[in-house]
C-alpha cells in the first residue's frame, strides 16, 4: 500500500505546529490562520506590511562604478506598525513615507544582509528610499572596455538570482513576494540599458531609458545590462541584444526562437509575458543563462556556431512558466522552479529538434546527476540531495546543484510514466494556468499533484520518498541513447589499437563528442590524448561544452601540451559550471594546485562575485593583500 499524501502532510502539519508556534499568524479574532510561509532567507513577510509595486529612478555612474537614486514603493499595510526591506552593502541616505520624512533603522549586518525597518500606519500608500550601491554589491559586475567583446566600452550586469537583488535594489527580496515595476535608468549616452521589462530596441540620444513590468514578479527577477548593445530580431515577439561584433552570430545561432515559444506555447499555455528576447553578454557572466523575465541573460558560451547548445534558450524560455509564472515560494523549493524547467526544456528540445535529441540530453542530465549524487554522499551531505531543502542558516546557492534539476527532471519524467504523457499535459497546462502569478511551496504542490493527478489517474508513488528522501529512488526510468553506445564501440576498437580511424567522429555530435570524452577509460595515456588533439584538434574547440569536457581530461591525466589553451579558456570564461570542475581537478594534485593559483591569480578579477565566492573556498584563497610598506 503507498502511504497516501494526506498522512504525509499531516505529519508535516503535527511538525509545524509543534515547532514552529511562532510562524503562525493570529488574527484579530484569536482565530488561527494557515501558518505563514516564512522564507528563512528574507527580513521581508508576505503576510507583514508588503510592496505591490516599484518606481525605480537611478542612474548608473560607469567611472565610479556605483548607481544611485530612489526606489518608490506602493505600500499595502496589512495593519502593521513597520514596513520591512532587505538589504545589503547599501548605503540607505533617507527615506519618506507618503512623501514625508521618516526615521529609519538598519539592522546587524547578518548572512542574509540588514533589514531596513521604517514606520508605517493603516493608511500609509507609499514609501521612497534614497540610496547608493556598495563598492562590492554582489549583483553587479563592472566590466572594463578590456573585459567586453568589442573592447571599446565599458558593461555593467546584474544577477538576482538567488538572494542578491538587496545589493542593487532596497527591496523585499522574497520569492513569495511579487510587485510589478516601472524604472527609469540613466546610463552615459554612448551606451544603452535594457532591463527585465519592456526595452528598446536603439539608444536614445540622453541616455534616459524607460521601462514597465506589468506583470508582477519577485525581486530576483530584477534586471539590468548596461553597454553598448545592439539588437537584431528574430522573430515578431523575439531578438537577440548583444555586443555589435556578437549580435549576427547570436541572431544566427538563436533563429529558432520564435518556434520555441510557439512551441512551448503548444505545451503549456500561452506566454504571458508579451515579447521574449535573449542578451548575450559578455563572456565572464557566471551563469549558463539566467530566466530575467522578456529578457534572458546568457553566456556566449552557446554560441558554438552549429546550434548545438540552444536547449539553454529552451531552458530559459520554459521558465516564463516554470519559475516565473508560477514560483518557488522560498529556496527550499527550488526544485520546484528548475526540475520542472529540465522537463519542459526536455519537451521543447523534442518538439523542435526531435525525440532522439532530448534523449540524448536526458543522457547526460543522467551522468551529472549520478556524479553530483556521488559527490554529496561522500561529503557526508546526503540531506542535500533530498528535493525539498533546508537551507535555513545557509547561502541558498550552496542548495543549487543539479539535484533539484536532475532529480526534479527525473520525478516528473517518472510522474509522465505512471500517468500517461496526455493526462501529465494537462495536470501541468492546468497547474501553470491556475497558479499563475504566486508562489508555490512543495506542500500545496504536493497536495495538488495528489488531487488533480495521482488521485483521479489512480496512480501510486512513494512521494515522502522522492521528496524528502536521499539519492535517486528504485523508480526512476534509466534514459538511453543508442548513439552513444555506438561512441563506446568505437572507443573500444580505438582503444584496442584501431587508430583514430576506428573513431568515425564525422559523424558525431557534439553529445557524442561530450559522452566520448566523459568516458575516456581513467588509465587513459597522455600519448593517447595527443593522439586525439592532433586528429581532432580539441583543445582549439570552438564548441565551450566541448572544450570543458576535453581540457577536464587533460587536467585530470597531466596531459600538460592543453595547458595553454586551458589558461585560455579560464582567463576567457566566467561560467561557474566551467570554473568548478576545472579548478577542482587542478586541486587534486599539488602541481594542479600551483598551477591553479597562478591562473587564478590573474583571472579572478574576471570573474563575478557568484563564481569568486565559490572558487575562493574551492582553492582555500586568501585575498593577495599588497606588501605592507616600512
Ligand atoms: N535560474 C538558473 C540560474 C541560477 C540558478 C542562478 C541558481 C542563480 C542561482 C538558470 O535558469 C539555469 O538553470 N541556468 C543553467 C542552464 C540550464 C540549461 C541548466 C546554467 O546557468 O547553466
Ligand atoms: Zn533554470
Amino acid at each position: 500500500m503507498h502511504r497516501s499524501l494526506s498522512t504525509l502532510l499531516l505529519g508535516l502539519s503535527v511538525l509545524v505546529t509543534s515547532c514552529g508556534e511562532s510562524r503562525q499568524n493570529k488574527a484579530a479574532s484569536g482565530t488561527i490562520q494557515e501558518p505563514a510561509i516564512m522564507d528563512p532567507h528574507s527580513h521581508a513577510s508576505a503576510s507583514a506590511a508588503r510592496t505591490t509595486h516599484l518606481d525605480l529612478a537611478i542612474t548608473v555612474d560607469m567611472d565610479a562604478r556605483t548607481l544611485y537614486g530612489s526606489a518608490t514603493y506602493a505600500v499595502q499595510p496589512n495593519g502593521a506598525a513597520n514596513i520591512v526591506l532587505d538589504t545589503d552593502g547599501l548605503q540607505v541616505d533617507s527615506v519618506q513615507v507618503d512623501g514625508r520624512p521618516v526615521a529609519h533603522t538598519l539592522g546587524d549586518s547578518t548572512l542574509i544582509g540588514k533589514a531596513l525597518t521604517v514606520p508605517i500606519d493603516a493608511v500609509t500608500k507609499e514609501l521612497t528610499v534614497h540610496y547608493r550601491t556598495g563598492a562590492e554589491a554582489k549583483a553587479l559586475q563592472w566590466l572594463s572596455p578590456k573585459q567586453t567583446a568589442d573592447k571599446a566600452h565599458p558593461f555593467l550586469f546584474t544577477q538576482g538570482q538567488a538572494i542578491l537583488t538587496r545589493t542593487w535594489i532596497p527591496i523585499q527580496d522574497s520569492p513569495g513576494i511579487r510587485m510589478t515595476y516601472n524604472a527609469t535608468v540613466k546610463v552615459p549616452s554612448e551606451l544603452m540599458a535594457v532591463m527585465s521589462a519592456s526595452n528598446p530596441q536603439a539608444r536614445t540620444a540622453d541616455g534616459v531609458y524607460s521601462f514597465a513590468m506589468e506583470q508582477p514578479i519577485p525581486a530576483y527577477l530584477m534586471a539590468l545590462a548596461v553597454g553598448d548593445i545592439s539588437f537584431a530580431a528574430i522573430g515578431e515577439r523575439t531578438g537577440v541584444y548583444a555586443e555589435r561584433s556578437v549580435v549576427e552570430k547570436a541572431a544566427w545561432e538563436f533563429a529558432e526562437m520564435e518556434r520555441m515559444l510557439e512551441a512551448a506555447e503548444a505545451l503549456y499555455g500561452p506566454y504571458r509575458w508579451g515579447r521574449y528576447d535573449v542578451i548575450v553578454l559578455p563572456p565572464s557572466f557566471p551563469f549558463g543563462g539566467m530566466e530575467n523575465p522578456r529578457l534572458t541573460f546568457a553566456t556566449p558560451t552557446i554560441i558554438a556556431g552549429d546550434r548545438s547548445l540552444t536547449a539553454l534558450i529552451a531552458h530559459e524560455l520554459a521558465h516564463s512558466w516554470s519559475g516565473n509564472l508560477v514560483t518557488n515560494a522560498t529556496w527550499n523549493d527550488f526544485w520546484l522552479n528548475e526540475g520542472f524547467t529540465v522537463y519542459f526544456e526536455n519537451r521543447i528540445v523534442e518538439a523542435i529538434y526531435g525525440e532522439e535529441r532530448a534523449r540524448m540530453l536526458q543522457v547526460l542530465g543522467r551522468q551529472e546527476l549520478t556524479n553530483t549524487l556521488n559527490a554529496l554522499d561522500e561529503d557526508g551531505h546526503a540531506h542535500d540531495t533530498h528535493l525539498r531543502l533546508d537551507l535555513a542558516g545557509r547561502d541558498p546557492d550552496e542548495g543549487m546543484t543539479d539535484i533539484a534539476y536532475e532529480k526534479g527532471f527525473a520525478f516528473l519524467k517518472m510522474l509522465e510514466s505512471k500517468a500517461g504523457r496526455e493526462r501529465f499535459d494537462a495536470f501541468l497546462r492546468g497547474y501553470f494556468e491556475r497558479h499563475a502569478f504566486q508562489s508555490m511551496t512543495t506542500d500545496a504542490f504536493l497536495a495538488y499533484l495528489q488531487d488533480q493527478l495521482l488521485t483521479p489517474a489512480q496512480v501510486e508513488v512513494d512521494l515522502k520518498r522522492w521528496v524528502d528522501g536521499p539519492g535517486l529512488p528504485a523508480d526512476a526510468l534509466v534514459p538511453t541513447y543508442e548513439g552513444f553506445t555506438l561512441v563506446e564501440q568505437q572507443m573500444d576498437a580505438w582503444l584496442k589499437g584501431g587508430g583514430t580511424a576506428a573513431l568515425n567522429t564525422a559523424e558525431w555530435n557534439t553529445f557524442q563528442w561530450m559522452h566520448f570524452l566523459r568516458h575516456l577509460p581513467a588509465d587513459i595515456t597522455t600519448e593517447r590524448l595527443a593522439e586525439l588533439d592532433k586528429a581532432y584538434r580539441l583543445s582549439e574547440s570552438g564548441n565551450a561544452e566541448v572544450l570543458a569536457a576535453w581540457l577536464e581530461q587533460c587536467v585530470r591525466h597531466d596531459h600538460d601540451p592543453a595547458f595553454p589553451a586551458l589558461d585560455r579558456f579560464l582567463t576567457n570564461v566566467g561560467r561557474r559550471k566551467f570554473l568548478m570542475p576545472l579548478y577542482g581537478e587542478l586541486m587534486r594534485s599539488e602541481k594542479g594546485k600551483v598551477l591553479a593559483r597562478t591562473i587564478y591569480q590573474q583571472a579572478r578579477p574576471n570573474y563575478h562575485s557568484v563564481a569568486v565566492r565559490s572558487l575562493d573556498e574551492l582553492l582555500a584563497w586568501k585575498e593577495q593583500k599588497p606588501p605592507a610598506s616600512f
